[in-house]
């Protein structure tokens, strides 16, 4: 997604009117974070570390207690972190950011973790010369993020039914590895993992973005209720895509390793 199309005030008061139900449904996101995880060097040395968009804290809390060492768990989503810090023991620190502007020293972190968070920012770039600054030499960021071809299932319905953006537009991989390459990390590597969700009926999906906090931000969404003629339409043109599964809902993930200075593998 990009500047002209995420309001970061609107993304906060989505993730937290979500906090309280977003551990109910984050099957995938677990996954996808927990492929993260498993990604991270054993090489890696971590005094300091930093969970990016940590949500409810899932995953602050994993690296806590893989590193045994104090996390700070940054979100820009005060409700978000008022759950998380409700959930979780005192090794935390919870801290209202924003992955653009991070408040934190330069040359202070070992390892900056961030799962299915980074989407959200208008301006990547930025977020990515943010870790770099904050990270000292030998530090890693271990990031995912959504590509192109995500949810393309429900913007294909959709665009069947009208010309309105109704789904989230994400980044093509092309011009995200050109980020990449561009951040002035010495080394990363980007590895693209595809998931396929299947629902019994289109409403269980519409709910579950709910749920998450992830429905439709973009500006260019139609503004007041979806009529029922047109649910029907969606629900129609999505029924056509039905596989022997189900509802199939599809997810494109970046699992990402960038890695500052030369001595990490
Ligand atoms: C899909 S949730 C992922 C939460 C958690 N990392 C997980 O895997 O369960 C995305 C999170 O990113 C946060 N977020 C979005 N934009 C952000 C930004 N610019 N800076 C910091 N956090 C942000 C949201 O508030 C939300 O809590």
């Amino acid at each position: 997604m990009n500047a002209a199309v995420i309001d970061k005030q609107q993304v906060a008061a989505s993730f937290s009117r979500a906090a309280a139900t977003y551990d109910q449904v984050a099957a995938l996101q677990r996954n996808v974070g927990g492929n993260l995880l498993s990604r991270l060097p054993d090489t890696l040395k971590v005094e300091q570390l930093a969970d990016i968009g940590c949500g409810t804290g899932y995953f602050t809390r994993a690296l806590a207690e893989h590193f045994a060492k104090p996390v700070l768990g940054l979100d820009i989503a005060e409700g978000m972190l008022h759950y998380a810090r409700e959930h979780s023991t005192s090794s935390i620190t919870w801290l209202a950011a924003d992955a653009e502007a991070l408040p934190l020293r330069s040359v202070s972190q070992d390892l900056l973790f961030s799962s299915l968070a980074l989407q959200w920012c208008p301006q990547l770039p930025l977020a990515l010369s943010e870790a770099y600054r904050v990270l000292r030499p030998g530090g890693c960021m271990a990031f995912n993020t959504l590509v192109e071809g995500t949810l393309g299932e429900l913007r294909d319905a959709w665009q069947a039914v009208d010309g309105f953006v109704h789904v989230n537009r994400f980044m093509p991989v092309g011009p995200l590895q050109e980020m990449l390459a561009d951040a002035g990390f010495e080394r990363w590597h980007c590895e693209i993992e595809q998931h396929v969700l299947y629902y019994g009926q289109l409403s269980e999906l519409t709910h579950e973005l709910k749920a998450l906090g992830a429905h439709n931000l973009n500006t260019g969404r139609p503004s007041g209720l979806t009529g029922r003629a047109r649910l029907r339409a969606l629900t129609a043109a999505y029924e056509a895509r039905r596989q022997s599964a189900g509802l199939p809902a599809t997810y494109q993930v970046a699992q990402i390793l960038l890695f500052k200075g030369l001595d990490q593998v």
